[in-house]
């Protein structure tokens, strides 16, 4: 078998960041290439600590990502999600409610921001096999997915920033921001469940 490929991450300023990524057709999937492309998509968001990791980060503009938290060191509060791979996505709010999120991002080096998400979505993809998906995702957890699939539609998370004062380090918002963002995501969860 062969063994998965770490591949490079583009960093904001690559035009590829800023490109609508196309849908993915049923044939694609049951392409080898694809397959392998999708396990080197997961090793690559598991070597940088990421919680998810679009295809076109990876140069790849396909509506593909994958997310995963798993006790996260980059994001000690987050609660865990299981691997998921998503193909051609549609996120639909199904509340009006919204939360703030502290966001980073793997191809925006050291910089957080906070970003204002929906509290509530219906998740609808296929899965990398091409099985429907339909759930709902809430709290920290659907901020997730809005920043993955975000990237599917060229917006990176420093676009949706209102207040450009919560710009921060990683080491500044260990610092400054942490503590009392954690506390808010403690409310998020409670209210959420994730
Ligand atoms: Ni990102």
């Amino acid at each position: 078998m062969r063994s998965a490929q770490v591949l490079g991450i583009a960093q904001i300023g690559e035009p590829v960041l800023r490109e609508r990524a196309r849908e993915v057709t049923r044939e694609e999937l049951a392409d080898e290439e694809f397959q392998a492309f999708v396990d080197d998509l997961i090793a690559t968001m598991r070597h940088a600590n990421g919680a998810g990791l679009a295809a076109i980060q990876v140069f790849r503009p396909i509506r593909v990502c994958a997310l995963e938290v798993q006790d996260n060191p980059r994001y000690p509060y987050k609660p865990n999600i299981p691997l998921t791979v998503l193909v051609n996505p549609v996120l639909t709010p199904i509340s009006s409610e919204r939360f703030d999120n502290y966001e980073g991002c793997l191809s925006v080096p050291d910089l957080r921001g906070v970003v204002s998400r929906h509290a509530e979505i219906r998740v609808q993809a296929w899965d990398r096999h091409g099985q429907e998906l339909d759930f709902i995702a809430r709290g920290i957890t659907a901020g997730t997915y809005q920043h993955e699939c975000d990237h599917l539609d060229g917006k990176l998370f420093v676009d949706r920033v209102e207040d450009p004062s919560s710009f921060t380090t990683w080491k500044g918002f260990t610092r400054y921001k942490e503590a009392e963002f954690k506390a808010r995501v403690q409310r998020v969860v409670e209210r959420w469940g994730s």
